[in-house]
């Protein structure tokens, strides 16, 4: 039922576009980023959505907010279709915004949901990457599925990604594979080329048992400082918990608009689906 959205970093690499706006804000075609992911969640079943955000995010929670002004001018200037794109940003869930106050890495994003999450298994999902065209995704479904049928303390989504790119991501070592799912061995976050186990890396959603935050508070920051949410995870790993991987669907993949090359990719095949344009 719940889900923590993460959006409280920096952006460097979309620098000078992220310098006074959240990467999250960004628009892919004709709604921003973040909003995809809370459409996402919402058709996947998700009631409450806390963003974890940080200065300069306020734009977030404005976007999420019902805004009478601009409401009135729409209806008293007839315009019903532009009031049912807004009322659709409204959408029906529970919004609730607490901050990261030092950007300490999404390990440290997530740990900031924890009295949120409460006893209950949740849902992360990344704040700047989108699961399938238009976000028509349910995956997130499946996970939360698989997490119960199979016990499991974390269900990853996963996708297969070209050897020279693992270098960006965290890379899952599986053990044993049943169709889609996978059982996970060990991660490692963002390996050289070479080292790493396979090229299936981790796409930007998880389903955990609260078991994460003990984890989180175990990881030591890494040489920038941050807490690696993977090093979180590969812990449960090591305790012998079920960490599961579930692979996208062909039809659903993966878009991270984290870096300006697969930003650039995703706004151009978002906006060619719209044929008239
Ligand atoms: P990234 O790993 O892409 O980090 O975040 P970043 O800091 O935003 O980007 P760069 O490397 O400076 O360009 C993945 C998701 O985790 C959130 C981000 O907002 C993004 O949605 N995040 C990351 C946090 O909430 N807090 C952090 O400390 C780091």
């Amino acid at each position: 039922r719940s889900a923590i959205v993460p959006v409280a970093g920096l952006g460097t690499r979309l620098l000078p576009a992220t310098k006074s706006q959240p990467k999250e804000m960004l628009p892919v075609a004709r709604k921003p980023v973040v909003q995809y992911v809370a459409e996402e969640l919402v058709a996947n079943g998700i009631e409450q959505i806390l963003f974890v955000t940080g200065r300069g995010k306020t734009s977030i929670e404005n976007h999420f907010d019902h805004d009478p002004e601009l409401a009135r001018l729409l209806a008293a200037a007839n315009k019903h279709e532009l009031l049912e794109h807004l009322s659709a940003v409204e959408l029906n869930a529970k919004f609730f915004y607490t901050r990261q106050r030092l950007q300490r890495g999404l390990g440290d994003a997530v740990l900031c949901g924890e009295h949120f999450a409460g006893e209950e298994p949740f849902v992360v999902a990344l704040g700047d990457s989108i699961i399938g065209l238009n976000a028509s995704s349910q995956a997130v479904s499946r996970m939360a599925e698989l997490f119960q049928e199979r016990h499991a303390s974390c269900v990853l989504a996963i996708e297969e990604v070209p050897p020279e790119e693992t270098v960006h991501y965290g890379i899952i070592e599986p053990a044993d594979a049943e169709g889609d799912v996978f059982r996970v061995a060990n991660l490692v976050e963002k390996p050289a080329p070479g080292r790493a186990p396979s090229n299936l890396a981790i796409a930007g959603r998880y389903v955990f048992s609260p078991l994460i935050f003990d984890m989180i508070r175990r990881v030591q920051p890494d040489s920038r400082g941050e807490i690696q949410l993977t090093e979180a995870i590969q812990l449960m790993c090591e305790e012998g918990r079920r960490v599961l991987a579930l692979k996208l669907p062909p039809g659903e993949k993966r878009y991270d608009i984290g870096n300006f090359g697969s930003y650039f990719a995703t706004f151009v095949e978002f906006a060619l689906v719209e044929s008239e344009l």
